[in-house]
């Protein structure tokens, strides 16, 4: 989509170096927005084909676990823009693992999934509450809702808990006009699942795995005016895999 429905807004992006998050952000850099690219890796990348294709981004280090940066990092933007319209939750990791676990395992999947995205929405809160305007994305899974494989127990849960994070920003945020919706992406083909077994084809309805673009456009919606009625929603982006709403 490349509407310009997002000129003059701006927006952040975690885990935006590459995969999901680089896709969308080049989907709202498309729509006009102003993205700000974070991850711990280098965006530069990301910021190179937003710019290629004539879109504004400015690439930022963060690491979603310190919580002090990601306080910095919204002051930064709002001194910069003076707003922060959209937030996309994306950062996080999926070493695999076991039910049993490990527990440095199990504290770092939390850290990262969890807490991250908690220390990037408290970020911005105060901005999109006193703009009386925000949109919130956060990247679930479907291992929120069917259970994972391969991964860990941590996973799972860390997933779920968005889902519980989704709902409660989404009935607090509702006075303020800020929308907090959820993706839940299937097997989508990125460095995450490269070294992962996939299931076949013929179990996936689409009989395709996603791409980093297909989850991207539903992100893109959640930011766009035309999802401004929908909030607390998760959007299964599965291919067909999870079919319930
Ligand atoms: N790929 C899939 O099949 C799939 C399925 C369901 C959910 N998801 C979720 O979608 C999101 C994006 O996944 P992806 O497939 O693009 O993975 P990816 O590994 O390609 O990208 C994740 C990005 O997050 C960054 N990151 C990791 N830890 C970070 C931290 N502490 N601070 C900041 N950035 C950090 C990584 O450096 C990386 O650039 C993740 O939240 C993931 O759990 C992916």
């Amino acid at each position: 989509m490349n509407d310009n429905a997002l000129q003059g807004q701006v927006a952040l992006i975690t885990g935006a170096a590459r995969g999901i998050g680089a896709s969308a952000a080049e989907a709202l850099a498309a729509r006009g927005a102003t993205v700000y690219v974070s991850d711990v890796l280098s965006c530069d990348a990301t910021v190179a084909a937003i710019e290629q294709a004539g879109g504004v981004a400015v690439a930022q280090q963060l690491d979603v676990t310190d919580r002090e940066a990601c306080a910095v990092l919204g002051t930064k933007i709002l001194e910069q823009h003076g707003r922060i319209d959209a937030l996309v939750c994306n950062a996080g990791i999926c070493p695999p693992g076991s039910v049993s676990g490990d527990w440095e395992q199990w504290d770092q999947v939390l850290d990262v999934n969890l807490h991250g995205t908690q220390n990037t929405v408290a970020a911005v809160w105060d901005s999109m509450v006193s703009a009386r305007y925000g949109r919130i994305v956060i990247l679930s899974s479907m291992a929120y809702y069917r259970g994972g494989v391969i991964v860990g127990t941590e996973y799972s849960a860390s997933k779920a808990a968005l889902v519980g994070m989704t709902r409660h920003i989404a009935r607090n945020g509702g006075e303020f006009n800020i929308n907090c919706n959820a993706v839940a992406p299937g097997i989508i083909e990125t460095d995450m699942t490269a070294a992962f077994d996939k299931p076949d084809l013929d179990e996936i309805p689409l009989r395709r795995y996603g791409t980093a673009a297909d989850v991207a456009g539903p992100i893109s919606f959640l930011c766009g005016p035309e999802s401004a009625y929908m909030t607390g929603t998760v959007l299964n982006v599965t291919g067909g895999i999870v079919l319930a709403g």
